[in-house]
């Protein structure tokens, strides 16, 4: 392989133990640990896992956490009630609401009573707004994640041709809008883009955020780009990436691996991200 492996890993052990001596250091001054609020509804088997690496990385950085497991069963209104008292409860720093949830509850109106304040995933219309609008706010992790390995491995990005394939809320577009807030020039492709291998090879950057294994093949590839996948697919019991990573490799200048790349860094974001809700309300009471 030509490319340089970015790797999410070692950069996310280095990001968790400034997390850890950062939150250390809030727990001297205020006497009390930051505290992520963790809701996880139904048991959806990667869900569970991702929950649980979650809880594990507060662990790691001296963060508290609260579980909330509750059945599939749940109706809206008592999902409603779950996330209302953790949004008035002072000792709540932060409340994730894990996703997707089970069919038949309204995810909108259940995110949207998150206050703003304490959503460390960036999905509140308020923080999504404030990124649009360039303003400060809490972005998304896993985009938020990608540029941290980015600006890590000193990649430029200012002037450079990005292209996001994907549009979800929570990684295509907030990805899009940081890219564009760093002044790349930035194409966002999806289901319904035409010419997307022409597109694609003209990327200096490529994101490739679609869900599908191997969807992003070498000829789709420039000579000497980053390429940043953040896939995560289940294939044969292996988790696979959305780039043919051995060939990709040959072309790209950097690129992510699966497992090892994106994945750890989402969550050590979602810590970071804790940590500064944190700091921020006491900030704010303290006024
Ligand atoms: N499900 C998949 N990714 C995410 C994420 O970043 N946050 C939440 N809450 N759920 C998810």
């Amino acid at each position: 392989m030509n490319a340089k492996l970015i790797d999410g890993k070692a950069i996310s052990a280095k990001k968790r133990e400034e997390i850890r001596q950062k939150s250390e250091l809030f727990e001297k001054e205020t006497g009390r640990k930051i505290c992520l609020a963790v809701v996880l509804i139904g048991n959806d088997p990667a869900s569970e896992v991702y929950v649980r690496n979650k809880i594990r990385g507060c662990e790691a950085t001296n963060i508290k956490s609260l579980s909330y497991t509750l059945p599939a069963t749940i109706t809206q209104a008592q999902a409603e009630e779950v996330v209302r008292a953790l949004a008035v409860d002072d000792a709540v720093d932060g409340i994730l609401v894990q996703l997707p949830l089970p069919a038949g509850l309204n995810e909108t109106k259940i995110l949207n009573l998150i206050p703003p304040e304490k959503d460390v995933d960036g999905f509140h219309p308020v923080n999504v707004g404030n990124l649009v609008l360039g303003k400060e706010s809490t972005v998304a992790c896993t985009p938020m994640g990608v540029m941290t390995m980015l600006h890590e491995y000193g990649v430029e990005i200012s002037g450079k041709n990005a292209v996001v394939i994907g549009r979800s809320n929570i990684v295509g577009k907030p990805m899009a809008l940081l890219l564009l807030r760093e002044n790349a020039t930035v194409t966002v492709c999806h289901s319904k883009t035409k010419n997307l291998k022409e597109i694609c090879k003209n990327a200096d950057i490529l994101v490739a955020a679609i869900g599908r294994p191997a969807f992003v093949t070498a000829d789709m590839v420039k000579e000497g780009a980053v390429v940043i996948d953040v896939g995560i697919n289940r294939v044969d019991g292996k988790l696979k990436g959305d780039v043919d990573f051995e060939k990709v490799g040959e072309k790209a200048s950097y690129i992510t691996p699966v497992p090892g790349g994106v994945g750890p860094m989402t969550i050590t974001t979602l810590l970071e991200n804790t940590y500064l809700c944190g700091v921020k309300r006491y900030r704010a009471k303290k006024r």
